[in-house]
């Protein structure tokens, strides 16, 4: 059996295989580059590897040749010259025969005709859904340990950018100060497009920083994260600029309470789609259950949306290493919008929350 790397990969890969094993398959050309990373540990932006019973091995063009031999030591790596991809054709059929399953989350039908076109008569493809994203929902000791750094620094982040949030700043300032921060002061990347949005444009969930300038009794909701060592953290925090109004009161400790008991409920065996109805029902009995209209939260690791999260259609069942984020929100058009979010580990008898910034109501 060819060696399968060194360290985390190695350990990956044998959980590919027993995976690979469970379903009756012999070969999986990995082909999406996020999985590529959790399986090899390679962090370019192209390559293929090839995981079966009894073979490993990264394929990388040369703009990635000395980079993959030392990120993944241990690990067979072909060198692809052509841009067409006879080579890799060439590779796989020298690696194998038979069945070769595909990831057909990610392959585009285009990819697929061709791989099949040129491989006819000696591989048979067999598309795949799910197979490594399944295994990432589960992260080890070494995720673990970066994701925890990721979230110290979004905590960080949130407690400084507080401190000069004040009148006069714009949306698109903000978020280039919390951009700046992650970045030059925590050594990090950005996980996502960072949300910085105020006012009536707070109850755009999703909405981008604008020029509009904060204002005096404006709500804000900041949503950002930080990729460390390529995982990311997902956070979310409105604050209010000067004394709260009444049903700025009201409505954030209603997300408050159904974040709370969404959070607290937490452990191994729970299905997402009853952890969501925690969150919900709260939400509901206030009388904002039209104002929710998100799912509560999704895994978040390699990528900051990574795999299935809670929402009323979530079956979903909560193991001990899924790292999940948990962001209720009220979105009122033409007032604004409150939303908090946390990322939560689960653990063998309940939860940790990763991220910790303060979660009542801040009046800047
Ligand atoms: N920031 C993206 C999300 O919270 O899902
Ligand atoms: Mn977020
Ligand atoms: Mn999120």
């Amino acid at each position: 059996m060819t060696q399968a790397g060194t360290g985390f990969a190695a350990r990956r890969i044998e959980r590919l295989r027993a995976s690979l094993a469970e379903r009756g398959l012999h070969a999986l050309l990995i082909t999406d580059i996020a999985n590529i990373r959790w399986a090899t540990g390679f962090t370019g932006s192209h390559a293929y590897a090839l995981v079966s019973a009894d073979d490993a091995w990264l394929a990388v063009d040369s703009r990635y040749s000395v980079q993959a031999a030392a990120e993944c030591p241990g690990l067979p790596i072909n060198h692809l010259t052509s841009s067409a991809g006879e080579n890799l054709i060439e590779l796989l059929t020298a690696s194998m025969s038979g069945e070769l399953a595909i990831e057909s989350d990610t392959m585009t039908v285009a990819a697929f005709a061709d791989y099949e076109s040129r491989l006819a008569g000696r591989i048979t493809l067999r598309p795949e859904s799910g197979l490594i994203r399944t295994l990432r929902l589960i992260k080890d000791a070494d995720e673990i340990e970066h994701l925890r750094h990721a979230c110290r620094i979004v905590d960080e982040v949130f407690a400084s950018v507080c401190d000069r949030l004040a009148p006069g700043i714009s949306e698109r300032d903000l978020m280039l100060e919390l951009e700046w921060q992650i970045r030059k002061d925590h050594d990090a990347e950005v996980a996502f497009p960072s949300i910085a949005v105020s006012g009536p444009r707070s109850a755009m969930p999703h909405g981008q920083p604008s020029a509009r300038v904060i204002e005096r009794g404006d709500l804000v909701t900041l949503d950002f994260g930080a990729r460390w060592n390529g995982y990311c953290s997902d956070i979310t925090r409105t604050v209010v600029i000067g004394p709260p109004s009444a049903m700025q009161q009201t409505v954030y400790a209603v997300v408050q309470a159904a974040q709370r008991a969404a959070v607290d409920a937490m452990k191994p065996g729970l299905l997402g789609k009853d952890v969501d109805a925690l969150a919900r029902g709260r939400i509901a009995e206030a009388g904002y259950g039209e104002r929710f209209g998100h799912g509560l939260g999704h895994s978040v690791g390699l990528e900051v949306h990574d795999g299935p999260g809670m929402s009323p259609s979530s079956d979903l069942v909560l193991k001990p290493g899924m790292v999940l984020t948990v962001e209720p929100g009220i979105y009122i058009p033409e007032w604004g919008g409150i939303r908090i979010e946390d990322d939560v580990l689960v653990t063998d008898d309940g939860h940790q929350v990763l991220t910790d910034a303060e979660r009542d109501l801040i009046a800047l």
